[in-house]
């Protein structure tokens, strides 16, 4: 039975729930979790809640549901959509996973962890080396997103082109139910079909049908021997050449193809101290590209430069540079894992996270670069990314010095030029970001209605009183 409550009663249930000091309601302290990482909302809730148990996560949304209180997940507050921020009504609350920050067991003979919620995915990275083994997951924020959020996001990153993203590394989770019942697959198993892959539903749903509050998640063998080239591409198109050039090669060991443009390596090399020029030259395009294997014995260097070379005499490419130490391969990531950080220096951006069939990555990139450059002259177009994984930040930024309303009041139009020529071409709105509050209006543009009906009939069948990050991916209804 509902019964709706004041916020005096809904804050005495939290506190008896989880105790005072983890009901956090003083306005400075709970400021930070009220908005999201680019600034672009900012809500009310009635408390920041921090359980430290899966126990009581479950109280907290059994006392949510039954008293209709909306409850926002939040984790390392990293997200580019607005999908952990609460919306203004003052009757949602923030639910912090980052007290659930265990490690619960790691086992290298089945190459896996069980990883609570709010691990820091860096922490997690060095936990598996530390038993010899590999955690791929690999993203700009890894220093403070949370790998509850990630596999909320269905996060992807920069070796998604041989390992997948977050939900092709998780073998199974523990969700807290909207009505507090706890749903737990956290055995281990590469091999269980028996029945419907609910783990599947939680992954990238955003916190929209549960609370994750713990995984199991896949490790591999950790790479010994890596060769990391700095390259200039002659195009997109030469980029698009190069990547499977180097599959071939190198027998499928690319793990990393991030594509960088002129523009990036000049604002980061601007914005970000230590930030070096990889290459002598100024080229257009160019391309990091990483080749790595468990095989300490594994000639990746000369594998890598022996393909390079028949790029270069098959002209996809006009120069290349080698890491030739750690610490060189580490300046190269430095600068690719640096655009975001860069590009907020530089001013507002107009962010595009799309996805396209390989193939007409080149062609998008022509059309849409005409389209910008004809319309916004004064706008600094930086499109990057994971092209091997036919994943590219089509961002548009305000050069320095300009007025930054100004582009940001052609937002919506730009959005839709390149949304249309993305959708014309086959592609994704929403590669990696996901959907959140941002793009919920260009979700239910774009995607078919058979799938917003089916995604409505799970958010109905899971969360009935509609409690779980209300209006976040779906409209609440
Ligand atoms: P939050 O931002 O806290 O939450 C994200 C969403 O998940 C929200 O809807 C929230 O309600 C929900 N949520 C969080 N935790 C849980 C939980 N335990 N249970 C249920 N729901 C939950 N993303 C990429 O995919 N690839 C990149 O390469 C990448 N690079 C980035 C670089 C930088 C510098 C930054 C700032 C961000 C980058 N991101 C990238 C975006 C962001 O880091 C990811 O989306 C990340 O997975 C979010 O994790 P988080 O813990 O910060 O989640
Ligand atoms: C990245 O790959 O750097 C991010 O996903 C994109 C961004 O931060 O805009
Ligand atoms: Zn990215």
């Amino acid at each position: 039975m509902a019964t709706e409550v004041t916020p005096k009663v809904a804050l005495a249930g939290f506190r008896r729930i989880l105790g005072a000091d983890a009901v956090l309601t003083d306005r400075d302290a709970i400021a930070p979790c009220l908005t999201d990482h680019r600034k672009l909302y900012e809500g009310t809730a009635l408390a920041v809640l921090r359980p430290g148990s899966v126990d009581e996560v479950s109280q907290l949304l059994a006392f949510c549901n039954g008293t209709r209180i909306g409850v926002v997940p939040q984790g390392g507050n990293t997200g580019y959509c607005g999908g952990a921020t609460p919306d203004g009504s003052g009757r949602q609350v923030v639910l912090s996973l980052a007290r659930l920050a265990r490690l619960r067991s790691i086992d290298a003979t089945n190459h896996s962890m069980i990883a609570e919620a709010g691990c820091i995915l860096a922490n997690l990275q060095r936990e598996a080396e530390a038993v010899d083994r590999y955690f791929p997951l690999s993203l700009g924020s890894e220093g403070s997103c949370q790998v509850g959020g990630n596999l909320s996001t269905n996060a992807g990153g920069l070796n998604v082109l041989r390992y997948g993203m977050a939900r092709d590394l998780a073998l199974g989770l523990e969700v807290v139910l909207a009505d507090g019942r706890v749903l737990s697959s956290l055995g281990g198993l590469r091999k269980d079909n028996t029945g419907y892959d609910l783990k599947s539903l939680f992954i990238g749903a955003e916190g929209t049908l549960g609370v994750i509050t713990a995984a199991c998640l896949k490790l591999f063998p950790r790479p010994r021997a890596v060769a990391t080239a700095f390259v200039a591409v002659r195009s997109v198109a030469a980029a698009v050449d190069l990547l499977n050039l180097l599959r071939e090669a190198s027998g499928d060991r690319l793990s990393s193809f991030e594509l960088i443009p002129h523009v990036a390596i000049e604002l980061t090399t601007r914005h970000i101290p230590g930030v070096a020029q990889p290459l002598a030259g100024e080229y257009p395009w160019c391309v990091l590209c990483e080749l790595g294997s468990a095989r300490a014995a594994d000639p990746l260097d000369s594998m890598l430069e022996n393909a390079l070379r028949d790029a270069m005499d098959g002209g996809l490419l006009d120069d290349a540079a080698l890491a030739q130490n750690e610490r060189q391969r580490a300046a190269f990531w430095r600068l690719r894992e640096s655009i975001p950080e860069a590009q907020r220096h530089e001013g507002a951006s107009l962010k595009h996270d799309i996805a396209l069939p390989i193939a007409s990555l080149a062609r998008f990139v022509d059309e849409a670069s005409a389209w910008i450059a004809s319309n916004l002259p004064e706008a600094m177009l930086v499109a990057y990314g994971h092209v091997g994984d036919g994943n590219l930040h089509f961002n548009v930024n305000a050069r320095a010095g300009t007025d930054p309303l100004r582009l940001v009041a052609r937002a919506d139009e730009v959005q839709r030029v390149v949304h249309d020529l993305v959708a014309s071409l086959g592609g994704s709105i929403s590669a990696e970001h996901g959907i959140g509050r941002l793009k919920v209006p260009e979700l239910e543009r774009y995607a078919p209605p058979a799938k917003l009906d089916l995604m409505r009939a799970i958010k109905h069948a899971l969360d009935p009183n509609g409690i779980m990050n209300p209006g976040k991916v779906l409209r609440s209804a």
